[in-house]
């Protein structure tokens, strides 16, 4: 692997909560245009790997590097700031407020000389990136609540795609959603490949790991058991690597 292409590499981290140890030593390479699927059961750690390297959280111990340069996070906005973007199963969207302002939430566009709201501008970048995504809405400016669950997540998604150059966190996107739109947002998440991100997914859906990903990762009890090139593994040996039981 070449150094450029290395987005995201952990090695040995270590997280424990009090006495409950929830990650231990885990060391994984994330490189750019790849998709990597953290797989496990209830419990095995996935969410907790995710806030670590979305500075929710700071590991109790290992290194964190990005694009080559160790780092660590203060907090969520520090990550952002660096480029890595999440998306949650339960969405972190404003219900009341139009696509565009939640596509620029927290970051809204301002004119001079007062400061004011550039909505305009926000609507019409926001309409630009739907548009490119794919993603079906009537427009810009509809309200989140008129929209289904595969459409906000559609939002969701092209948030993080505007904001993240480097890295995509999602954990299971689709939980929340019905057949038709968990097809849509997996179409939607195979185009990232395209921008070139490196794109780390959480999924209970093994037809979904098997779908979108290149690698597989697997965890149990926050021990790292093994990773896989999807294209060299079978379900079988994921759901024995996931259960412990061959
Ligand atoms: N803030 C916390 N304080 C204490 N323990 C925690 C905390 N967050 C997670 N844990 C513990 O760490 C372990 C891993 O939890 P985590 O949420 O990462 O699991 P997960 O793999 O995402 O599970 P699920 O598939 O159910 O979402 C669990 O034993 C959990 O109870
Ligand atoms: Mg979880």
């Amino acid at each position: 692997m070449t150094a450029e292409a290395e987005v995201l590499s952990l090695k040995n981290i270590h997280m424990a909560f009090g006495g409950v140890v929830a990650i231990q030593d885990f060391s994984l390479d994330l490189r750019a245009g790849e998709i990597v699927a953290l797989v496990g059961d209830n419990g095995a750690g996935k969410s907790t790997l995710i806030k670590i390297v979305s500075g929710v959280y700071t590991p109790t111990s290992g290194t964190i590097r990005l694009g080559g340069e160790t780092t660590s996070f203060a907090d969520a906005s520090s990550a952002r700031s660096k480029g890595i973007e999440v998306v949650y199963q339960d969405l972190a969207l404003a219900d009341q407020q139009p696509v565009y302002m939640n596509m620029f939430l927290g970051r809204e566009l301002t004119k001079p000389p007062f400061g004011l709201l550039d909505k305009a501008r926000m609507r019409q970048e926001s309409q630009t990136l739907v548009d490119e995504l794919d993603v079906r809405i009537p427009s810009a400016s509809s309200t989140i609540r008129d929209l289904s669950g595969g459409q906000r997540q559609g939002i969701a998604i092209a948030r993080a795609t505007h904001w993240a150059s480097k890295l995509i966190l999602l954990d299971e996107p689709t939980a929340a959603l019905g057949v038709a739109e968990t097809a849509r947002v997996e179409e939607l998440i195979a185009n990232l490949k395209a921008k070139n991100l490196a794109i780390l997914i959480i999924s209970h859906s093994l037809d979904q790991v098997f779908k979108l990903s290149d690698r597989i990762c697997v965890l149990r009890r926050g021990e790292q058991i093994g990773i896989r090139e999807t294209a060299k593994t079978d379900k079988n040996e994921i759901v024995s690597m996931i259960t412990g039981v061959a």
